[in-house]
């Protein structure tokens, strides 16, 4: 790990702020296992950003190690990457106070996770929460990464992270490489809820969501639940936004064949939404239930999960005490 080599560093995180959804999987981690051989990963749970919303620690450890075990029942390995705990790296804590000289109040204000969440939570405005964006960006710029594996919502932070980039290396020379969004597919990736009202998330509406921990009874029933109506009545007719998230849904977990069949059935307005459900359940348990699985046997095993924890921490550790020597040097906090 130490000899970056050639290969393209990435870097992404997940907060430990409940179970993983098809979201998370989609959008992240998805994109982590297909980047794992051919470049050099850094993946983290991000427990500090957790704290932005939920400061109450009780279930923290609990969490983390569920993302841990998520990821690599996922098809995450641990010795191909660095996986490690967010909290474990001190150097990130440095640079985050190193880039907060170089965020502005207003921009930081105008953030759209910002005000989402302000709205959420109004009596805990924190001011870990208006600088949030910026340390994602220490996070990213501590192991100078080109490429974050994200969702659709985290573009706005990967704007920022270039903007803190280009402004410390106008400021104090060329450290930083500009972090770039990405994914697999030619776009990056929203996940629709069940019921036809936005993303899947792991917070709000639990219903509308599939968790990689649901039971396979949940998933059935969270599916059959979906709203659908009567059908289209002409045909070629395009899609209410609930039809359209059940489509986009099939097309992530469903064969080609499925979903050209049922492609079909509507545009010749004979869809029969209680069978193309039903198709839909059972695919999402058999994508779903042996991730569930290992999850499980995962977490039953403490010692192994400390010690991917150890070498991960270790793995980012080397590359953090790397970017923080230049950081120091570039911003004259060398005296001797
Ligand atoms: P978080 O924990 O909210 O989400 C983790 C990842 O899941 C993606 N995601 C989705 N993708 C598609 N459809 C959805 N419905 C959906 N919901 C969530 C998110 O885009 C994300 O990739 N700020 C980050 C954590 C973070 C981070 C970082 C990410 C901290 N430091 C450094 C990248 C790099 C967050 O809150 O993710």
């Amino acid at each position: 790990m130490q000899n970056k080599g050639s290969r393209q560093i990435v870097m992404s995180g997940i907060r430990p702020t409940g179970f993983l959804h098809l979201g998370n999987y989609f959008g992240a981690v998805r994109n982590y296992v297909r980047m794992q051989d051919e470049y050099h990963c850094f993946f983290m749970v991000a427990d500090l950003h957790s704290l932005t919303t939920h400061p109450d620690t009780k279930e923290l450890s609990t969490n983390v190690k569920r993302v841990l075990a998520e990821n690599i029942a996922s098809g995450l390995d641990p010795d191909k990457v660095a996986l490690y705990c967010q909290s474990h790296v001190h150097e990130t804590g440095e640079l985050y106070l190193y880039l907060n000289m170089l965020a502005y109040k207003g921009e930081l204000e105008k953030t759209t996770t910002f005000k989402d969440k302000v709205r959420l939570q109004p009596d805990n405005a924190n001011a870990g929460l208006l600088t949030y964006p910026v340390l994602q960006a220490a996070d990213i710029l501590m192991h100078r990464a080109t490429l974050v594996p994200v969702g659709k919502d985290q573009e706005q932070h990967l704007e920022m992270s270039r903007n803190f980039a280009n402004r410390f290396n106008h400021r104090y020379g060329e450290i930083f490489p500009e972090p770039y969004a990405f994914n697999f597919g030619e776009q990056l990736v929203k996940v629709p809820s069940l019921d036809g009202a936005g993303k899947m998330s792991k917070s709000e509406n639990q219903y509308a969501t599939l968790y990689l921990s649901d039971t396979d009874d949940l998933i059935r029933k969270k599916v059959m639940k979906a709203k659908t109506d009567s059908g289209p009545t002409e045909r070629n007719s395009s899609k209410p936004d609930y039809i359209d998230n059940l489509f986009q849904l099939m097309n992530l977990v469903s064969e080609k064949d499925t979903i050209s069949k049922f492609e079909t059935d509507y545009d010749n307005c004979n869809i029969r939404y209680g069978d193309m459900k039903k198709q839909l359940a059972e695919d999402m348990v058999r994508f779903i239930s042996p991730i569930r699985e290992k999850v499980e046997s995962i977490l039953s095993d403490e010692r192994y999960l400390k010690n991917v924890m150890e070498k991960g921490a270790e793995k980012a550790r080397v590359s953090a005490r790397e970017t923080m020597k230049l950081v120091r040097e570039a911003m004259g906090l060398k005296y001797y």
